[in-house]
């Protein structure tokens, strides 16, 4: 059976989280990889009533005998997982996954944190110090979690790295002009002691280390292994393709590769006999900054956000709606070479009595139905939508295609025929169970 990487065809939020707890809960899956991002990320599983959202913890750590991987390729806030594990067991105690977490993995430091609250405000960035984690880590001078496991080596490399960021902090707080009360609620002084921050890191280091159920080490290595041993691994995107660093909406964007590349070069192994499953949301969101064709600036993207709770799970900002946009998604298939798409939220447009899906772009006389990707294109191009019909039926209790109504089947159906992939899953509602399974050829 082929490994399976689960990743985002949009800009993030498309329910990767419920789809991840859904394939984890077959038994062939040994491991659940996270391969990029950080704590950025908000991935909500719901089981038996109860939602769990994972922000930095792989989607599978619901499963006790699994085992979770933190790759190279993901940044870690010590304090966040430290806290993250110890929310886990007091709702699960030890009845969850084991945690494997890389060695050659970034930290996410104060100073990353102040630096992206300064400076990350154009592209509306999450805070948590994403974008200047990967940018110490591409200039060489970044912490990593074999770092923090040696106590004086790791004691050196942050009174090092503290002094140099209070000069960088004090000349962003300068260029970007930040007035003295914002300056006086950051306080750099005191985020950036680098005794502090030592004595604080190690006690969140040790918070997790100590805990039986984690390890530290080569992921590629324990990866490779388990590929010898004939177990399949299940990867985990966090953001999507529009978000890609490389191949995303530049420069709104994270600072990460969501799209299938990132698994090899976030992880160090080459899965053989690969799926690979695009999660689509049955319209579109996003956060933060940055163009957005499809967007419903109206009260139909606003009964959207409304209906599909579109807030976001790690910030809690509301997310901007619109229609789906199937030149994207035909994007993320070619950059990602999916194999399959899951369709998630279909249940939310539920009610709305004519749907459009966006399939194709105009830019003075030029059309096409290929997504252009750079965000000044983008915002001149004029969107070209095809209009079907809603449905009014509930929908969250179907449990086959046959189920839906034919209007929703239509929908669906376009979906396939333009994208020219199949779809494997649909999800009608939050639940483990809401989920039609369509089988590999849709
Ligand atoms: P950063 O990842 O915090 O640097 O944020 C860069 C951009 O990516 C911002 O527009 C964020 O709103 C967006 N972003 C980051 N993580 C997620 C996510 O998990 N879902 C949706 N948007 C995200």
């Amino acid at each position: 059976m082929p490994h399976v990487v689960i990743l985002g065809t949009q800009w993030g939020d498309e329910g990767k989280g419920k789809i991840v707890d859904a394939l984890a809960a077959e038994a062939r899956f040994r491991a659940v990889v996270r391969y990029q991002g950080g704590n950025n990320a908000g991935h909500t599983v719901v089981v038996g009533g109860q939602t769990y959202t994972f922000h930095l913890l792989p989607s599978g750590m619901l499963y006790p005998d699994r085992t979770c991987v933190l790759g190279n390729g993901v940044v870690i806030d010590p304090q966040v997982l430290s806290s993250e594990l110890a929310a886990l067991e007091a709702r699960v105690g030890t009845e969850h996954a084991r945690l494997f977490i890389s060695d050659k993995a970034h930290l996410i430091m104060p100073w990353h944190i102040l630096r992206d609250c300064i400076a990350g405000g154009a592209i509306g960035t999450t805070c948590r110090g994403i974008g200047p984690a990967y940018s110490d880590y591409i200039e060489r001078r970044g912490i990593r979690w074999a770092d923090a496991l040696d106590q004086e080596a790791f004691a050196n490399r942050v009174a090092e790295e503290a002094a140099w960021n209070q000069r960088l902090v004090e000349a962003l707080l300068d260029h970007h002009r930040v007035p003295s009360e914002r300056r006086a609620d950051l306080d750099p002084d005191h985020a950036l002691s680098a005794d502090r921050i030592i004595a604080s890191y190690r006690t969140w280091v040790q918070q997790i280390t100590g805990n039986r159920l984690v390890e530290s080490g080569d992921a590629s290595a324990l990866l490779d292994h388990l590929q010898g041993r004939g177990e399949d691994i299940l990867f985990e995107g966090a953001q999507g393709t529009l978000l890609d660093i490389a191949h995303g909406t530049y420069p709104y964007v994270t600072s990460s590769h969501p799209t299938l590349g990132g698994v090899y070069v976030g992880t160090g192994f080459r899965p053989r006999h690969l799926q690979v499953v695009g999660v689509a949301k049955a319209y579109t969101t996003r956060v933060g900054g940055g163009p957005f064709p499809t967007e419903l600036a109206d009260e139909l993207g606003l009964h959207l956000r409304e209906a599909g709770h579109e807030y976001g799970a790690t910030t809690g900002r509301p997310r901007r709606c619109g229609w789906l946009d199937l030149p994207m998604l035909k994007y993320a298939c070619r950059v990602s070479g999916l194999d399959s798409l899951a369709l998630t939220k279909l249940d939310v447009l539920t009610g709305i009595p004519r749907l459009c899906l966006a399939v194709a772009y105009q830019t003075g006389q030029a059309m096409t139905d290929t997504f252009a990707v750079h965000s000044d294109v983008l915002q001149r191009a004029r969107v070209v939508y095809e209009e079907l019909d809603g449905w009014s039926e509930d929908i969250s209790a179907a449990s086959t295609f046959a189920d839906l109504p034919r209007a929703a089947q239509a929908y669906v159906q376009r979906i396939e025929s333009f994208v020219g992939r199949p779809l494997s899953m649909i999800s009608i509602g939050p639940q483990r169970d809401q989920m039609i399974v369509c089988g590999p050829s849709g």
